[in-house]
């Protein structure tokens, strides 16, 4: 199986960026989390990164044929980017919504999600662990 973990703008600057809300773990903690995690459950996963939207959109594009699920946590284009939501519904690879904080507690321009529309499963709250159980959902799942 293989997993493509996308992350949006300032997810590289975990640890450094408000560490009360995001915690204390930083980009490459999460990095290794990933490779650690894909090792345990015996699968390949691969991680992109990006400040910018159509970065994130030809991702998801050139995911088509290549990747049995995605992880995806689009940032603050959670919020915004019906394009990463079109993109996610034209592929139609599985896919799991993770945010690092608890946005459900948080201000109110955070509670609508886009990508989530399409998601099957969100994971909040979580801090970089999140991922790891997105990992394991989409492995039992479809592996
Ligand atoms: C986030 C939550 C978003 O609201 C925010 O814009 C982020 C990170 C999270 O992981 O908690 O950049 O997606």
């Amino acid at each position: 199986m293989k997993i493509l973990v996308l992350n949006g703008p300032n997810i590289n600057l975990l640890g450094l960026r408000e560490p009360d809300i995001y915690g204390k773990a930083d980009f490459q903690a999460l990095l290794s989390l990933l490779r650690e995690t894909g090792a345990s459950l015996g699968i390949q996963v691969e991680q992109f990164q990006s400040n910018h939207e159509g970065a994130l959109v030809d991702a998801i594009q050139q995911a088509y044929g290549v990747y049995d699920g995605i992880v995806i946590n689009p940032a603050a284009y959670t919020h915004t980017s019906v394009a990463i939501l079109d993109a996610l519904k034209a592929v139609q690879i599985p896919a799991v919504e993770v945010h690092i904080s608890r946005v459900s507690a948080r201000e109110p321009f955070r509670q609508l999600s886009y990508a989530g529309m399409y998601c099957e499963k969100t994971i909040q709250g979580q801090g970089i662990d999140g991922y790891r159980q997105a990992m394991e959902y989409l492995v039992q799942k479809y592996g």
